[in-house]
């Protein structure tokens, strides 16, 4: 491992064009290289859901996590941690070095589009849990970015707009899990948001030398987000090091001028190169550099936030290539029945055995096992929800009306050809998908043409569709039936390159034809990557009518509910709670019919469940990966129990939400709610949500004994009242009704679970850390006095209160 003198040598070497090469990437995801001084490109790969590997291609494979909400939803930082170490397996696969993740936003409000990214909408919970995943996947010898540092809650107008937030919100919500990440886990590289903070642009931001730099000693390179550099000066003179991606952008010769100018001291382009050398050793790509896992942990100054204590895992940064997948695959398993939250059991679950299941909605053959936008990646090997059930009793399946509109991408071979002027055939490669974001890029380009021989398997009416921007055309065996200009109309990179607009076209088909589709796109100067050719067949009559038969033949209805793309993506926020399409009428209709309905929702973040006093059991599932069917009949059948709990707070009602100004307006979007984010805001507004922050129920019950504190410790005695053995996350709350400053409600001040057999008494053993204590007015204050101590299983349930004599003293 280099020490710093070392690489400060090496910055030496280099003059002021070779130092400033380096500050920008060389390619979409990759760093530049300098043989002189021994370094390699290093290679970027996006999460935080799975290492998807540079670039997009459906034959490169990867594993599916469980979106950040479902893992939010373990309360496990083992687990977190564990499934840390398969990424960096992954990675090591891969070739990826930097894993852009964990994501620390926070659930500011249900709306967020990229809700199912981050972890929960409590800073504390977000904060132990980035701390086990950057821990987990750094311990493999990669780099973890947290990001999108800081106050990157909102998509509506994204790479603009400009939050308006207190400084004690900041610190206490927003920048705490950042904090913890870098001082507590040792990030080795952060990644800054697109939006604005108070003014500045997030690359521009002095936040990134302070805290970030100075006050918590991040060392490491602040990474932009992909584009979010703008400027030359204001972003060179920041605490921003790498401009991504390249080698394009606005800093390169523009900057190497700027400091020749005297406007940006050479001085802050060395420290750049510095810390980008830092990563570059840590992760091996600078030769005579070790890989730097093994010395992670040890070198970590004193925690933060510390509220228990894990077992990092061992992992060895050259196991990924016997890395055995069936045991990928086990806890993957098990991570889907962690984050499983069971809202609510009429005594239903867990199912027994022999019973005849209806099985119904799309999501029980294809249930959205991960979120839209750039974290998204090709799972290697699926299971769904029918076929694992149908393993192990009868069933029946429905699929319901159809929710998703948007044409459906060619699920079959196509063939891809880059032709150049007059259709010369440039490059031609066979691709398994019609959906192509990336393909060879060649010199002289002008079209990108997706075709395939189309097996018509329904006479009628096909929707063929095509997607992309520029001109667009569709022939269907050698007629032309379409021929659009779709102009482009946005900078957003998540938009332009993974989701343009479509047009589509109907075409009457006659059944077992086979005809040729040709789309094709002519390909602009700066016009995305995306193409897409899509066909539809007729619509099925596969309604609700179909459902509520199905449900009234069996013992049991098994209803799965979605959102769609369309709804939780990156690049939008929603802008309704509601169910899309006619489901909230099915799940009625069933329940109607069969009063055993188990309603299995698939969404990323919070949806409305306006039946949900009519379903037996309400399960939420989140993105569950792509062990979604094993995982979730592994809860059904109760081989497991369902172990998440709520990260955020479920509404009932829209008109009940309490922080609802998710619409930045004018380009500024005020954090007006200050603390009371989550369930702090709707303690706050005495209002009760449909399911609190915390709740989720298991297949045992608890009765909470007994709490006490000791110092900075809350010992809580809780007793296994049911008849199975089950696992209890133990939350503590504090509250200071008198303060001499304002303060949410309460606030979670740690938790820890415990497992107990039936009858079984345990004590669960809760770390407050003087964090949680403390209030920022400037510097990090603790009031003098007593602390409310409540205990219980969700922030609305805290049946154990200790309070004057046996409250919590400042230690
Ligand atoms: C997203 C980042 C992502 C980057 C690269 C951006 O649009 O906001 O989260 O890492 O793209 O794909």
């Amino acid at each position: 491992m280099h020490d710093d003198h070392e690489l400060v040598r090496l910055v030496g070497k280099l003059d002021l064009p070779a130092k400033v090469r380096l500050l920008a990437g060389g390619s979409v995801w990759h760093s530049c290289a300098e043989p002189l001084i021994g370094l390699r490109a290093m290679t970027f790969s996006d999460g935080p859901a799975g290492v998807r590997g540079p670039g997009w291609d459906e034959r490169r494979t990867s594993l599916a996590l469980p979106s950040p909400s479902a893992l939010g939803a373990t309360w496990d930082e083992d687990l977190v941690a564990r499934l840390g170490g398969l990424l960096a397996a992954e990675a090591r696969r891969k070739d990826v070095d930097v894993l852009l993740a964990p994501v620390l936003n926070l659930h500011r409000t249900p709306y967020g589009g990229r809700h199912f990214e981050c972890f929960s909408e409590d800073p504390l919970l977000t904060a132990r849990l980035g701390v086990a995943y950057v821990r987990g996947v750094q311990a493999g010898g990669v780099a973890a970015t947290p990001k999108h540092f800081v106050a990157n809650e909102t998509e509506t107008d994204r790479l603009t707009h400009d939050v308006r937030v207190g400084e004690r919100a900041l610190r206490e919500l927003y920048l705490a899990p950042f904090e913890t990440a870098v001082v507590e886990a040792g990030a080795w590289a952060v990644m800054s948001a697109y939006n604005q903070v108070n003014g500045h642009s997030m690359s521009e931001s002095p936040l990134l030398t302070s805290p970030l730099k100075d006050e918590w000693g991040f060392d490491g390179p602040v990474v932009s987000d992909w584009g979010a550099v703008r400027t030359t000066v204001a972003s060179a003179v920041s605490g921003q090091d790498l401009s991504m991606p390249g080698p394009w952008g606005p800093w390169g010769e523009r900057l190497v001028a700027a400091v020749e100018a005297g406007e940006v001291p050479e001085a802050a382009v060395d420290d750049k190169v510095l810390r980008l050398l830092r990563l570059a050793a840590r992760v091996g790509a600078l030769e005579g550099a070790s890989l730097a896992g093994e010395a992670s942990s040890a070198e970590l100054p004193d925690a933060v936030e510390g509220t228990s204590s894990v077992a990092w895992p061992d992992t060895d940064a050259d196991s990924s290539s016997d890395a055995d997948p069936n045991c990928d695959a086990r806890l993957l398993r098990e991570a889907v029945s962690a984050s499983t939250v069971l809202l609510r059991n009429n005594g239903i679950l867990p199912l027994a055995p022999g019973l005849r299941i209806a099985v119904i909605g799309p999501g029980a053959t294809a249930a959205r096992v991960q979120g839209g936008g750039s974290s998204g990646l090709y799972p290697s090997a699926e299971n769904n929800l029918l076929d694992a059930l149908t393993q192990r009793t009868e069933t029946v399946h429905a699929p319901g009306p159809r929710i998703d509109d948007r044409p459906t991408p060619v699920n079959a071979p196509v063939l891809v050809r880059v032709l150049g002027a007059d259709d010369e055939v440039l490059f031609r490669e066979h691709r398994l998908t019609g959906r192509i974001l990336e393909t060879r890029e060649v010199p002289g380009a002008e079209v990108l043409e997706i075709s395939t021989a189309l097996h018509v398997t329904k006479s009628g009416p096909w929707r063929l569709a095509v997607a992309g921007y520029g001109r667009l055309t569709l022939d269907v065996d050698g007629v032309r039936v379409l021929d659009v200009v779709q102009p482009l109309d946005t900078d957003d990179p998540a938009v332009k390159h993974l989701r343009p607009p479509h047009h589509d076209v109907e075409v009457s088909l006659a059944e077992g034809a086979e005809v040729e589709v040709v789309a094709r796109r002519e390909l602009g100067e700066d016009s995305g990557m995306a193409s897409m050719l899509a066909a539809d067949p007729p619509p099925a009559v596969h309604g609700e009518a179909e459902a509520v038969e199905a449900a009234r033949s069996c013992d049991v209805a098994v209803v799965v509910v979605s959102t769609t793309d369309a709804i939780e993506s990156e690049g939008r926020d929603r802008h309704t709670l509601a169910l899309p399409g006619e489901q909230d009428a099915l799940v009625r209709a069933v329940c109607a019919v069969n009063p055993n309905t188990v309603v299995v929702v698939n969404s990323g973040g919070p949806v409305l469940l306006p039946w949900r006093g009519q379903a037996a059991a309400v399960l939420l599932t989140w993105f569950p990966g792509q062990e979604c069917g094993n995982g979730l009949a592994d809860v059904l059948f109760g081989d497991r129990e369902p172990g998440g709990r709520l990260p955020t707070t479920w509404p009932g009602e829209e008109t009940d939400v309490p922080v609802k100004d998710y619409l930045p307006v004018a380009g500024t979007l005020p954090y007006d709610e200050d603390l009371d984010i989550g369930y702090r805001a709707w303690a706050k507004n005495d209002v009760a949500p449909a399911y609190w922050f915390g709740h989720g129920l298991g297949y045992t019950t608890w009765h909470y004994e007994e709490a006490r504190v000791e110092r900075d410790v809350v010992r809580v005695r809780v007793r296994n009242t049911g008849e199975r053995a089950g696992r209890e996350v133990v939350q503590v709350y504090l509250s200071r009704p008198d303060s001499a400053v304002a303060r949410p409600r309460r606030w979670l001040a740690g938790f820890a679970a415990v497992t107990a057999g039936p009858g079984e008494s345990v004590e669960a053993v809760v770390g407050i850390s003087r964090r949680a204590i403390s209030h920022w007015a400037g510097e990090w204050v603790v009031e003098p006095g007593a602390f409310t101590v409540l205990t219980g299983p969700n922030a609305g349930h805290t049946p154990l209160r200790l309070e004057r004599e046996n409250a919590l003293l400042p230690w």
